[in-house]
């Protein structure tokens, strides 16, 4: 068997998502690099804005849940064509794409260019980049050939980075370097092998379909980046929400009839630092709700800072998917259904 294995794993996932998993922790100590080395917008920001889709927006939503308690401006992270009427000559928008040409980012780049927001592109190439360098706007230009949501390092911490040298916040380097190593440790403990938190979830939502609840609202970006590599690395089905807004409408929908209610495998994504009064709701939640469910699991973040504890269940997660998806017979890489999408809306565009 153990000679077997590279054979097998090159077999179910001949692209190597797996070693780009693995790979999060170098990964993260890369992106910071590049925020160290770019070039600082001339101004103070009153207000921050991401612009990003799919795998480069998820960074954009990391960027608030750090900032929302911090910041002394608020951050809006978009994912639409349209940029909020706020958007003006203080505003500093990063604009995310992975490939460079993701229509809704670009629209958004071309209107806070006319809105007359600083701007700073964060891709590894294709239009953005060109329009960027054509504007002289700042550039932090990532590296290639990666599907983008293994990117995620280069499409969140740039920002962070950039903004603690602005002056916005206090710096991050502390929390960076904590992050890395625990991610390494999750990698060395999580990273092959029949045993495993990851592995074990995988099992778990193996003919189920994963409900991914974030304890606290800070989690909520890491419960949807669980939702979206559950759909594109295992190719399921999968839903997320957050505690406590999810008490005022989805707990009702646990009504479900109870054949529905054994297909849904809840995960709850804990946080130590989440407050008591989550703690009761998660607990009475639990009671109250899910009895019926298929599974109900818990999974917490590790570490003290928020960036160990955001990335560090972003990695379970991601480890998580990639099991699922083996376990479905899936290669956890390519994404058809998404090219293909983007070529139909070039041609008809
Ligand atoms: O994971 C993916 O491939 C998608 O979610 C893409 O990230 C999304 O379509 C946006 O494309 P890009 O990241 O190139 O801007």
């Amino acid at each position: 068997m153990a000679r077997d294995e590279p054979r097998q794993l090159h077999q179910q996932d001949p692209q190597g998502m797996r070693d780009l998993i693995l790979r999060l922790p170098q990964m993260c100590d890369e992106a910071w690099q590049l925020a160290t080395k770019a070039t600082l917008p001339r101004m103070a920001p009153k207000v921050i804005v991401t612009l990003g889709m799919g795998g480069s927006g998820i960074g954009g939503d990391l960027l608030r849940a750090v900032l929302y308690d911090e910041a002394p401006i608020p951050t809006i992270s978009v994912k639409d064509y349209r940029i909020p009427a706020s958007v003006g000559r203080d505003t500093l928008v990063f604009a995310c794409s992975y490939s460079g040409n993701t229509e809704e980012t670009l629209a958004g780049y071309d209107e806070a260019l006319q809105r007359g927001a600083a701007c700073v592109a964060i891709t590894s190439g294709g239009e953005l980049l060109r329009r960027a360098r054509e504007r002289e706007h700042v550039t932090i230009v990532i590296p290639g050939g990666l599907p983008p949501r293994a990117a995620l390092p280069y499409l969140f911490l740039p920002m962070l980075g950039l903004l603690a040298r602005l002056g916005v916040v206090a710096s991050y380097d502390a929390q960076l370097s904590e992050a890395v190593q625990i991610l390494r440790q999750i990698g060395a403990e999580q990273g092959s092998g029949p045993a495993g938190l990851a592995r074990g979830l995988g099992e778990s939502l193996l003919h189920r379909i994963p409900v991914i609840y974030s304890a606290s609202p800070f989690l909520e970006p890491v419960a949807q980046r669980w939702k979206d590599q559950m759909n594109e690395n295992a190719k399921t089905f999968a839903v997320w929400n957050t505690f406590p807004e999810l008490n005022h409408n989805e707990t009702v929908g646990w009504g479900v009839d109870d054949v529905l209610a054994k297909t849904l495998a809840v995960v709850l994504l804990r946080d130590r630092h989440e407050t008591i009064q989550l703690t009761r709701r998660v607990t009475i939640t639990r009671e109250l709700a899910f009895q019926k469910a298929g599974s109900v699991q818990e999974v917490s973040t590790t570490g003290e800072g928020k960036l160990a504890r955001l990335l560090s269940l972003i990695m379970v997660g991601d480890l998580a998917s990639w099991h699922l998806a083996t376990l479905r017979g899936v290669d956890p890489t390519p994404v058809p259904v998404i090219e293909e999408l983007k070529r139909r809306l070039a041609k008809s565009g």
